[in-house]
């Protein structure tokens, strides 16, 4: 009753952007995603971040309507996927882990078929088609067939067509893999410019500095179970600010993690002096082994 008033009033709490309650989703014997909990506020970019098969283009299936999840429930913007998909279609934008576009096309003829899809008016079509090259940086390459354009463009072109029907919400399921360093910095300007045109972003990867330098929030997955959630910052905090890492005997190295530099600094003075060390701020990725007791991408790149 309060809650009606509240909303007939127009003082009804902004929803959430993304939430997910007790999400679990099988495939036969194998259980990508178990009992996954996680709000996502609007405006944030969040990070899933993941060693392969970890179960975050499973999670972004079941999100955008794609896997039906075995149990447990989605909603996007307010809007439960599982009984109002026509509605969360409209608020989402999807760029798939593997490229998605008609080769025997160019570029804004499948700009154009998107559209279409999407039922953007005739009259706006071209203007918008134009603008979003033009935010992705493609203008010039707007003739070419999609096959001939580099593996950073055709990532940038992704985004361009996933932002067609301005959905309030983009999810970019492994944004840079494969792409160079340049080009996967410009991809990260990208992905700030997007977010701060107010689109909330929800992108997994498994590269550490990837979520370090873009996401306001993370969440560490591993075999379908998150393990770790907050900004990096927080994150790094859980496992101590300060990482000592030490090569003993020449072979293997070990690491200790400390408060700050000063507890760090002092526990390298009582060493013995044949081992070497160094004394360097903490990452995600040393959260992630203290978790877990191995390397993000210890599986091997995607
Ligand atoms: N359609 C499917 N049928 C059977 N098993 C699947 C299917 N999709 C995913 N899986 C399994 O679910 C687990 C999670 O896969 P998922 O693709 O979600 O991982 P990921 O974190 O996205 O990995 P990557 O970093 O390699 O993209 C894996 O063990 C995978 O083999
Ligand atoms: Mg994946």
């Amino acid at each position: 009753m309060v809650s009606k008033y509240l909303h007939q009033r127009g003082y009804w709490a902004v929803e959430k952007a993304i939430e997910i309650h007790n999400l679990t989703k099988r495939y036969k014997d194998v259980c990508a995603v178990e009992n996954l909990n996680l709000s996502i506020e609007n405006g944030e970019i969040f990070g899933f971040l993941g060693p392969n098969g970890a179960g975050k283009t499973t999670t972004i299936r079941a999100l955008t309507g794609l896997a039906k999840p075995t149990s447990g429930s989605v909603s996007v913007c307010g809007f439960n996927v599982a009984s109002e998909p026509e509605k969360v279609k409209r608020v989402i934008g999807v760029v798939q882990q593997h490229f998605t576009f008609d080769l025997d096309l160019n570029l804004r003829e499948n700009m154009e078929l998107h559209a279409r899809l999407h039922h953007i008016p005739k009259n706006i079509r071209r203007q918008r088609i134009d603008e979003l090259l033009e935010f992705v940086s493609l203008t010039k390459q707007s003739e070419r067939l999609v096959e001939d354009l580099s593996g950073g463009m055709k990532k940038a072109a992704m985004i361009a067509r996933a932002l067609l029907h301005q959905p309030k919400i983009i999810f970019l399921d492994e944004p840079t893999v494969g792409l160079d360093v340049q080009i996967r910095r410009r991809m990260w300007d990208l992905i700030r410019k997007l977010s701060r045109s107010g689109t909330t972003i929800f992108l997994t990867t498994h590269y550490i500095e990837e979520a370090e330098a873009l996401c306001s929030r993370v969440g560490i997955v591993n075999q379908g179970h998150l393990i770790a959630l907050g900004s990096p910052s927080e994150l790094r905090g859980q496992v101590g600010l300060a990482t000592v890492e030490m090569l003993v005997g020449g072979e293997y190295t070990r690491y200790e993690h400390f408060v700050d530099r000063q507890e760090a600094l002092a526990y390298m003075q009582c060493l013995p002096s044949d081992v070497k060390a160094v004394v360097r701020d903490s990452s995600l990725e040393d959260v992630f082994v203290k978790l877990t007791g191995k390397k993000v991408e210890a599986d091997g790149d995607a």
